[in-house]
């Protein structure tokens, strides 16, 4: 392991703890990352030494101190996210919440009103926009997948003059691998329309988000980079944020509210400021700020090339084990983060497994994710219900797959 990545190691001292007096072998990072110290840190500093309110309410010294802190915290989620300015920044607790955000304060019109999105979406994206399609006020138009990628030229077909919005996974969370986010752009502004990419797998391991292949608007979430829990950020590209109707008002959205006529009036306020209603989480920013830095120190270049290392032994591993089947385009899938398995032995029970790995190994919890991982359309296209997802993070090595393996295959030993 190399030492930049060995120092980052130090930094999770959850890979260090006993669960039932047992190690942990964690391959669940796709679900959430171990988090860091850094990140703790800045986060307790924020609330203890600081902790007054930010966001220009008070006008106060404190106030002002945890003001400057929170617009650090966004200059740095902007370069990480490949902003042109920190205002092209909105603060979420993650990517359910910023694609919500963006469904409902999104300008569509009766000539403008399809949505063009693609089975591997998960929960996340496809269902705030499910929502406006079942009340009338969209129309979703669903790519189809070849050899479990989205088949880019049924995507293009998808994409006309009624396309208002087009909305990709950089890097699905179930069947691995990256999508190629420069010729969705290219298609989607071709059609006069814009392109939202999912960055919750992206970010963690490759470093900034969608924005950098023409993306008009991303998202991350701060939990899945070892950043506190509900943090997160959208990015929005001026012109579109301009467009956008701001949908959660409140404190700090408005230059003032106003009575004249028989009417109430609120002027609100532009950019990222119309979008950010009430107290914001300013301890969490700090946290996720912390994180980004301490990653960008280790080197995202270097981090990608570890983690598809780790893909790729685990590959080696896999091959020649009967009883699953790796999903996914072998020549793709390292350039993602993780693999996902489906059970195609007689009597594989998904559930029986996760118990054995967290009960059956001598002192050891293999911690992996089993289920439909939060992708019912990836899993309803791809014929299978549930798979076993391993997936990888920057302190991962590859004894923790010899571990997983090791489990697999005795439990497929096991069976009739
Ligand atoms: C691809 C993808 N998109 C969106 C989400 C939702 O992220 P969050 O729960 O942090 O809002 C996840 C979480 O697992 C994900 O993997």
């Amino acid at each position: 392991m190399n030492k930049n990545i060995a120092a980052l190691r130090e930094e999770f001292p959850a890979l260090d703890g006993r669960f039932n007096g047992r190690r942990l072998v964690y391959l669940d990072s796709a679900c959430t990352v171990l988090k860091m110290k850094c990140a703790a840190e800045a986060q307790r500093q924020n609330l203890l030494l600081l902790g007054g309110c930010g966001g220009k309410r008070s006008m106060h010294s404190l106030a002002a101190a945890m003001e400057m802190d929170f617009y650090a915290a966004r200059q740095r989620v902007a370069r990480f996210m490949g902003a042109s300015t920190p205002e092209e920044v909105i603060f979420t607790s993650g990517v359910t919440d910023a694609v919500n955000l963006l469904a409902n304060s999104f300008p569509f019109d009766p000539r403008r009103n399809e949505v063009v999105l693609s089975p591997l979406e998960h929960n996340a994206v496809f269902l705030p926009f499910e929502r406006l399609a079942a009340a009338g006020r969209i129309k979703l138009r669903v790519a189809t997948l070849k050899d479990f990628k989205v088949d880019m030229t049924g995507l293009g077909g998808l994409i006309g003059p009624r396309t208002a919005l087009v909305c990709l996974t950089h890097a699905p969370n179930i069947f691995g691998g990256s999508q190629d986010i420069g010729a969705a752009a290219e298609m989607t502004r071709a059609a006069g329309a814009y392109l939202f990419t999912d960055d919750a797998q992206y970010a963690p391991s490759h470093g900034g988000c969608g924005a950098a292949g023409g993306a008009d608007a991303c998202a991350f979430s701060g939990h899945k980079i070892g950043a506190p829990f509900a943090t997160g950020a959208l990015y929005v590209r001026a012109g579109l944020m301009a467009r956008l109707h701001p949908w959660r008002v409140g404190g700090g959205t408005v230059e003032e509210v106003s009575f004249s006529g028989g009417r109430y009036r609120a002027k609100y306020l532009g950019g990222h400021q119309g979008f950010e209603a009430g107290v914001q989480n300013y301890s969490g920013a700090a946290g996720l700020a912390a994180a980004i830095e301490r990653l960008d120190k280790t080197g995202f270049a270097g981090i990608r090339r570890h983690v598809s290392g780790l893909v790729l032994h685990a590959l080696k591993e896999l091959e020649g084990v009967k009883g699953v089947k790796v999903l996914g385009r072998k020549e793709n899938i390292p350039e993602g983060s993780l693999i996902s398995l489906a059970p195609v032995k007689k009597g594989f029970s998904v559930p029986d497994f996760n118990l054995f790995l967290n009960q059956e190994i001598k002192g050891r919890i293999v911690a992996v994710r089993t289920g439909r991982h939060c992708a019912d359309l990836a899993c309803l296209a791809s014929g299978y219900g549930e798979t076993i997802r391993i997936s990888y993070f920057a302190y991962n090595t590859p004894e923790d797959t010899v571990c997983f393996m090791e489990a697999l295959k005795k439990y497929l030993s096991l069976l009739k």
